[in-house]
């Protein structure tokens, strides 16, 4: 596509012969001799590159330079070759200046070398943001159950083993997969993802071995699939749960046998991937009732990581809130107050460390420029009622579960207080007791 030039001047004929000469040299180019026309333009197109007289009649131009400067090259034509003028508007951002009149050469070479300047530096900057959306942050928490899970981490990841991450969903599964991936010998390579759950089974196949030409109506060329493109890295398998049985048995031969075919070919292929695989199903149960293969269950439940939901390791509830705190903050301090943090402390997060993020970034935008954070902040959960027992499983409860839960809250709110709780509850303290036990509730 041909790169778009905006040349703003009120000069008539010095305009024209600019338009003309860039265009001679294979640039699409729209000339405007006000910033009023400029304006009109800029409504509808984005040009690559724009040239500005210092000189409009309806508009000033080092300020223009300095608002236009961050989306595309700016070039200042001036007509008195003051260095004074020169620095200003470099300092505002103009990538250079041109004396009038301009020669043909000095035209070419700038627009040339500005037209590259801008790629470069718009291919940096998309080099970055994608480097910094992939690095993956630390996981955070302190709780006992993360240090085992960070130990389990560690040993497993220099290894080749396939590995199966369950856990409810957004405790933090794919975090944990990066975190293998991060510790292992082909961090090196970035981890490629797939979703079990997303894709049709035809698509999942063809997306994951790849597939040959011809190999259906629309496959009109050969195509690597994931297990390919991944080789000498990571392949991230997410939401095992959700394939198809049929595609549970390709992955099976491919983690028995290290080989595989592209859909549609007769060639064997080795494949060199080491899967970590996810899923927030009980596989072992779902296997037993038949939902999921079980020799594919056996072969993946070899290393098994746990990610515990974040209800049962409320240590780290505080420590979440602080970190995404100051992630979403962008610079301010900002502190939880007592409250708050109590709030937070005392829900059960049924949505996990997700849930927990996406309320701290709203709470942090709701607060505007505040450096403290109320419970006001945190919308509906402010309002719940203080007394209300909230249950959330992640299979149908039995009676003894609710029961124990139910128990479990009353004794966090009335700070172990086990006549109060009796009261509440409307039991003898003896069966308190009892029941503190029988559920393993004591301190
Ligand atoms: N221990 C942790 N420390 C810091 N951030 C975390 C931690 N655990 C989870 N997160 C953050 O919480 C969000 C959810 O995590 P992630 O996507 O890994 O969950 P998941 O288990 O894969 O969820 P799902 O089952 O819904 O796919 C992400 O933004 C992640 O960065
Ligand atoms: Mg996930």
């Amino acid at each position: 596509m041909k790169k778009l030039i905006l040349v703003v001047d009120d000069d008539q004929v010095f305009n024209r012969l600019l338009v003309e000469q860039i265009g001679d040299m294979g640039f699409e180019v729209l000339g405007a001799h006000s910033w009023a026309e400029a304006s009109v333009i800029l409504a509808e197109r984005e040009p690559d590159l724009v040239f500005l007289d210092l000189r409009l009649p309806d508009a000033d131009t080092p300020q223009l330079v300095e608002t236009l400067a961050g989306q595309f090259p700016v070039i200042v034509l001036t007509g008195y070759g003051s260095i004074r003028n020169a620095v200003s508007l470099i300092q505002a951002g103009a990538a250079e200046y041109l004396t009038k009149p301009v020669s043909l050469d000095e035209l070419e070479i700038t627009i040339r070398r500005e037209l590259e300047n801008a790629e470069l530096r718009q291919r940096n900057a998309f080099y970055q943001r994608q480097m910094a959306s992939r690095r993956p942050g630390p996981l955070i928490g302190e709780s006992k159950a993360m240090d085992e899970l960070r130990s389990l981490i560690d040993a497993v990841a220099p290894t080749d083993a396939t590995v199966l991450i369950q856990g409810e969903s957004g405790t933090g599964k794919e975090m944990v997969a990066q975190a293998i991936h991060q510790g292992s010998l082909r961090h090196e390579r970035e981890m490629l993802t797939i979703d079990g759950g997303t894709l049709q089974e035809t698509l999942f196949e063809s997306e994951l071995f790849g597939h040959e030409r011809g190999a259906f109506t629309g496959a009109d060329r050969q195509k690597k699939g994931l297990i390919e493109e991944a080789a000498g890295s990571t392949l991230f398998l997410d939401e095992i749960g959700e394939t198809t049985p049929a595609n549970q048995a390709k992955l099976l031969r491919v983690l028995e046998t290290g080989t595989f075919r592209r859909v549609g070919g007769a060639k064997t292929l080795k494949s060199d991937v080491r899967f970590v695989v996810a899923t927030n199903r009980d596989l072992a149960e779902v296997s037993q009732n038949g939902g999921f293969r079980s020799d594919l269950y056996f072969r993946l439940a070899s290393f098994v990581i746990k990610v515990p939901p974040l209800r049962e390791r409320r240590e780290d509830i505080p420590l979440l809130a602080e970190h995404f705190l100051q992630r979403f903050s962008r610079g301010i301090e900002r502190k939880l107050v007592p409250e708050a943090r109590k709030l937070l402390l005392a829900y059960d997060w049924p949505g996990n460390v997700r849930e927990l993020r996406n309320l701290i970034e709203r709470a942090a935008i709701l607060a505007g420029r505040e450096e403290r954070i109320r419970p006001e902040h945190f919308g509906a959960l402010a309002s719940r009622r203080e007394d209300a027992v909230v249950f959330a499983f992640d299979h149908e409860p039995r009676l003894e579960d609710v029961e124990r839960e139910c128990l479990r809250q009353s004794l966090a709110r009335h700070d172990g207080n086990r006549a109060k709780v009796a009261a509440v509850l409307g039991i003898s303290e003896r069966n308190i007791y009892r029941l503190i036990k029988q559920y393993e509730l004591g301190d």
